[in-house]
Order: C-alpha cells, then sequence, then structure tokens
C-alpha cells in the first residue's frame, strides 16, 4: 500500500516537472521570438538609415529608393516569385545606389547628358556599393542586387555584362521598377510622364535591356496599383 502511495507522488511529481519544462521551452521559444523580431527591426532601420543617406543629398528624386522597392516587390508577387516574401531582397532594393555616395555632386546633379570620362565614373556605383557592404552577413543576396541592378538581358549592361538568367532575377525585376519609377517621376530635364507611356518604353526594351519575364510581370500589375503603391 505504501509502495503504491509512493510510485503516485513520484509520478505526480514527475508530471509537475515536465509541466515545468514545457513552461521553460515555452518562455525561452517567446523569447527568441521576441529576439529575432527586436533583430529584423533593426536590420530594416540600419538599411533604412543607409538608403535616406544616399537619398538625402538627392532632392529631385525624394523616396525614390522606397517607392522603386515597393515596385519591385509588387513586380516580384505578381510573378510569383519566392524573393517577393524574402527581406534580403527588400534590403537590395532598398540600397541598389549606396555606391552613389561616392559619385561627385556634379556629376550626379548634372543637368546635361555625361561625358564619357563622367559616364565611367557614374557607372562605378554598382560596385562601390558592392563594395560598402561587402562584410555585412545579414544582407546576404541584397548585395547581388546591389551589384547587378544595371545589367542588360543582351548583356550590355555593367559592371559584368552578365547576360539572361545569369543575371540575379531579383536584379532583373528590380531594372523593370527602377525604370518605371525614373520615368514616372519628374526630372529637373523633363516633367514626369504616364505609366502608360513608361509601360510603352520598357515593353520596348523586353529581351534586350529587359528581362521578359520581368516585363510581363509588369502587365500583370494596374496603374492603379502603381498610384497606390506611389502615395504611400
Ligand atoms: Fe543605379
Amino acid at each position: 500500500m505504501e509502495a503504491e502511495a509512493d510510485l503516485v507522488a513520484r509520478l505526480e511529481e514527475k508530471e509537475r516537472q515536465l509541466e515545468r519544462y514545457a513552461t521553460d521551452l515555452r518562455e525561452t521559444f517567446k523569447a527568441e521570438r521576441k529576439r529575432e523580431q527586436e533583430l529584423r527591426a533593426s536590420y530594416m532601420a540600419t538599411v533604412r538609415a543607409l538608403a535616406n543617406a544616399v537619398e538625402a543629398r538627392d532632392a529631385y528624386t525624394g523616396r525614390h529608393a522606397e517607392r522603386v522597392a515597393a515596385y519591385g516587390l509588387e513586380l516580384a508577387r505578381a510573378a510569383d516569385l519566392p524573393l517577393a516574401h524574402d527581406q534580403q531582397t527588400e534590403f537590395g532594393f532598398l540600397l541598389h545606389d549606396v555606391g552613389k555616395v561616392a559619385v561627385p555632386d556634379a556629376i550626379l546633379f548634372k543637368p546635361a547628358p555625361l561625358t564619357d570620362e563622367e559616364r565611367v565614373l557614374m557607372e562605378q556605383h554598382p560596385m562601390i556599393g558592392w563594395e560598402i557592404l561587402r562584410g555585412i552577413d545579414f544582407l546576404g543576396d541584397a548585395k547581388l542586387v546591389v551589384r547587378h541592378h544595371h545589367e542588360r538581358w543582351d548583356g550590355a549592361g555593367y559592371p559584368d555584362g552578365l547576360t539572361g538568367e545569369d543575371i540575379p532575377v531579383a536584379a532583373r525585376v528590380f531594372a523593370v521598377a527602377d525604370t518605371l519609377d525614373a520615368l514616372t517621376t519628374d526630372r529637373p530635364y523633363r516633367p514626369a510622364g504616364t505609366f502608360a507611356a513608361a509601360r510603352a518604353v520598357i515593353a520596348a526594351g523586353a529581351g534586350t535591356q529587359f528581362c521578359p519575364a520581368s516585363v510581363a510581370a509588369l502587365d500583370a500589375v494596374s496603374d492603379e496599383r502603381f498610384e497606390e503603391l506611389r502615395a504611400v
């Protein structure tokens, strides 16, 4: 009888112990999740601070990085690409022009065509951006967008002259978003064009400048949706 009571007491103690373990595990998991969220938030804050440092110089493109990131992610969603849900893709979109910190104002803001020498300097910005970011592990594939956002589908782009699918897919989608934003915002030398006009220009570059699948994704997103994203 006593042995049985002992056994019951031992089992009850074991059960309480297991419950304590379960509670500890839940607490650890919750704390871990909170830390992860905090880490993600500080990554995003760091990326935005860097992107803003570039944009602060450039009054007329105001919020270009934010818009182009929103357009790019929308295109990636329209093309059903997994990268639409990848935070590193968004980081790459936001930081694409970070290398422009090294381009002199006289070139960056020149309201006239660049000379050959100036163009060479300007075209160094993807590599400079890559160099700036290369040691930051959490950026991962974001660095590929920064390096390759001026490649062209036909291989005539820079800095590496990659062709077709050798160009990272995020950079191919980005190139379309970047051009869409450039054509639909005011510049010192011309007013903003309409989305319809921009679509026509981009469609004409499918298979030469742009990845055809990325251009097709553009057709799947309405002007109204782009207007919404632009207003955010
Ligand atoms: Fe660029």
